[in-house]
């Protein structure tokens, strides 16, 4: 009954100008595995769902990237966007095409750009989830804080959850998708709150019944698309729905209501997670690396490096000298150059906000 989707279209803009609109995130080997994270993901997944139970929403201008990677993917199972709408979009849509055609289905949607390496332990937990989604609940994984990040969903758990076959299952009773620093700090600081992995594993119906309770146009729109989707009018009803569709992260229009509405649940994760969502992330993940304390990434990188220590990315094969230069982030590409500090990382995005504005 369970099948897993992957949503596949962030671009990743603290990662710039490795990440790019036409180079995202999820396209891209971080870990030194010889793998893009995308893969990655479809591996960690197969052992659960089966490589015919996969579905990926990805941007049209994606689509032979993505295919390219996953040459199992069965052509039902890619749906393709004309544009990005968020995740309530991309993974109601999945839904509201699941359900018809099968309408007990479990979904799990699972994030296409993290790094989780014990596979085992990740399996674990979402068979756990998948028992409490059967159960009625919407089922989230979370993670043990380490830092007051505001890039994330915070998890208030409230007592245990009786549920056949899911031993670490909580109740969720309320759920904040970032929250500001000072908030995050009191969060993390109390010790009752984990964060949110990005995955949700329920019923499809339910997904959509909650969807429906936040957003009604957004349901209507997505069920319309889904009516249509295994038929000619597919393309004709694409061009009239969605473009009107409303963009908003599923944080927002499933989690947080559905945990005020008593209807959230999670399994505390049994594995390591990483959402490498900056350079210096990608920096601790290779320490212990090709060199102690500099991680190089780049199938043809050149590195000189005396006394130095951080991260240097190189696609161009270019020699980087880097002498006494501590926790330094350089990211080599053919047409721009970012250096900056690990302790600056998060503020790539600005950048890239400001290349937005100048268009
Ligand atoms: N197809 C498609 N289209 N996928 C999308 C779109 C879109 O328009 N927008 C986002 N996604 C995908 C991303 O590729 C990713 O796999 C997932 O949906 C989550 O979107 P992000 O944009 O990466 O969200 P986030 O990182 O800011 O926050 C989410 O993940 C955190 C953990 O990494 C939230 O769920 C947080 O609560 C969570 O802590
Ligand atoms: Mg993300």
């Amino acid at each position: 009954r369970f099948y897993s989707v992957i949503p596949a279209g962030g671009i990743g803009s603290r990662l710039w100008p490795l990440s790019r609109a036409d180079a995202p995130k999820f396209l891209h080997d971080l870990t030194g595995s010889g793998q893009t994270l995308l893969r990655d993901t479809w591996d960690r997944l197969v052992p659960l769902s089966g490589e015919q139970r996969i579905m990926v929403v990805t941007g049209r201008a994606h689509r032979a990237a993505v295919e390219k990677q996953l040459p199992e993917l069965a052509d039902p199972n890619v749906v393709l966007e004309s544009e990005p709408k968020d995740s309530t979009a991309a993974i109601g849509l999945a839904a509201a095409i699941l359900v018809r055609r099968e309408p007990d289905v479990v979904i799990g949607s699972f994030a296409a750009d993290h790094v989780i390496k014990d596979k085992r332990g990740f399996r674990r937990s979402v068979i756990e989830a998948v028992a409490v989604a059967e159960a009625g609940y919407i089922a989230t994984i979370g993670i043990t804080p380490n830092e007051p990040a505001v890039g994330f969903g915070y998890i208030h758990t409230r007592g245990e959850l009786e549920v056949d076959g899911a031993p670490n299952a909580l109740f969720v009773d309320s759920f904040v998708e970032k929250p500001d620093l000072k908030t995050a700090e009191k969060y993390v600081k109390s010790g009752d709150y984990l964060w949110n992995a990005g995955m949700f594993i329920s019923r499809a119906d339910v997904l959509l019944e909650q969807i429906g309770k936040a957003k009604p146009e957004l349901l209507a729109g997505l069920l319309e698309l889904a009516a249509a989707w295994d038929t000619p009018e597919r393309g004709a009803v694409v061009d009239k729905v969605w473009p009107v569709l409303e963009k908003i992260a599923i944080d927002y229009t499933v989690a947080e209501p559905a945990a005020k509405a008593g209807r959230l649940a999670v399994i505390p994760g049994d594995f390591d997670w990483d959402d490498v969502g900056d350079f210096a992330s990608i920096g601790k993940l290779h320490s212990g690396g090709r060199k102690k304390d500099l991680a190089i990434l780049g199938e043809h990188a050149r590195v000189l490096a005396d006394s130095s220590s951080g991260v240097v990315i190189s696609q161009t094969g270019r020699l980087i000298s880097l002498i006494g230069v501590t926790d330094i982030v350089v990211v080599d590409t053919a047409d721009a150059l970012l250096v900056t500090t690990t302790a600056n990382a998060q503020r790539v995005k600005s950048v890239v906000d400001a290349l937005k504005l100048s268009g």
